[in-house]
């Protein structure tokens, strides 16, 4: 068995956060190493203590460190998704499912991130799933290290121009523009998983519960459903789906297997003014050196090996 990869998973959770989270602890592929979070969905507070919940639910012997980050984005205003996510970040079901015993470390997210980058090196992977709030901020003390790592996927951007936060404009990228843009133009190994692709990565709902009646752990499978029903709903009611795009999860898989994704090597900026177009993603094939470095833009992916991995993983006995 190849070794697993060791990853930091930076986060907002957020409905599909926790997908993704589940799909990460439980993947023999890959090692989480910490957990930093980022305000976005919801509060960073609230955001925390359902990383802390998911951790619970998991019943893990050696859980993975949580370390609080960033409250507010780079430039105002704040930006949360309680109408996708509800107020509390997960649907409404942290009531049915309370934090017990984990607590968060007291160090900032900033700090452990750079910490990881200093230590790790090219072993590490980053994988962001919310604003890019707490890797630009980690950016911006110690650019070297955070060069220095292997990979930084990121869930967020639209290379097609077409977003859900806005017409122009996807919610990571929106929430925080300044971030996104000094992320995607920092030199560092980029791999941007965004809408282009994780709106063709669509679990259906019907597999999705036929899996997850294959689940045996309590509370696992109680808290999947749970999470999983208000994340179906807002779906089939704003898109008329009968399955909700995996936005999230598919930036994990694509630290797990990278070949479920074609890239393309792109010039990439963000649009930061406020009006229209903020936080929409400008990407150029051509483009000239001084347009700054290119990152790898997702542009296809292998959807039905996507979703088998996904359920294979976190729908196991
Ligand atoms: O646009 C989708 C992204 O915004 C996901 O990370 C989701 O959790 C929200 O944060
Ligand atoms: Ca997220």
């Amino acid at each position: 068995m190849t070794q697993s990869t060791p990853v930091l998973i930076d986060t907002d959770p957020g409905l599909d956060d926790v997908l993704a989270l589940v799909l990460a602890l439980r993947s023999p592929a890959v090692d989480v190493r910490a957990i930093t979070v980022v305000a976005g969905n919801v509060s960073l507070a609230r955001c925390t203590q359902n990383v802390l919940r998911i951790l619970e639910v998991l019943d893990l012997d050696s859980p993975p460190p949580v370390f609080p980050g960033c409250e507010k984005p780079l430039s105002p205003p704040v930006v949360r998704a309680e109408h996708v996510h509800g107020s509390d970040g997960i649907g409404g079901v942290s009531k049915d499912f309370p934090v017990r015993h984990l607590q968060a470390r007291s160090t900032h997210a900033v700090t452990a991130i750079i910490d990881a980058a200093r230590r790790l090196k090219r072993r590490l992977t980053v994988i962001a799933l919310g604003p890019l709030t707490n890797v630009a901020s980690a950016l911006a003390q110690d650019a070297p290290a955070m060069r220095g790592i292997g990979r930084l996927v990121v869930m967020g951007g639209s290379a097609d121009g077409r977003g859900n936060a806005t017409p122009s404009a996807e919610f990571n990228f929106f929430s925080d523009p300044s971030a996104a843009r000094a992320v995607m133009r920092s030199g560092m190994p980029v791999v941007e998983v965004g809408l282009t692709v994780t709106q063709k990565a669509i679990l259906p709902k019907a597999r999705f519960d036929r899996q997850l009646a294959l689940v045996t752990r309590e509370p696992l499978r109680s808290f999947l459903a749970a999470c999983a029903e208000p994340y179906f709903e807002f779906c089939l009611k704003h898109e008329g789906a009968d399955g909700c795009a995996l936005h999230d999860p598919l930036a994990v898989a694509a630290a797990i297997e990278p070949g479920l994704l074609s890239t393309d090597r792109l010039h990439c900026d963000v649009v930061t003014a406020q009006g229209l177009t903020r936080g929409r993603m400008l990407v150029e094939a051509g483009g000239r050196d001084r347009d700054g470095p290119r990152i790898q833009v997702a542009t296809a992916v292998d959807t039905p090996r996507f979703i088998d991995l996904f359920l294979g993983t976190v729908c196991s006995p």
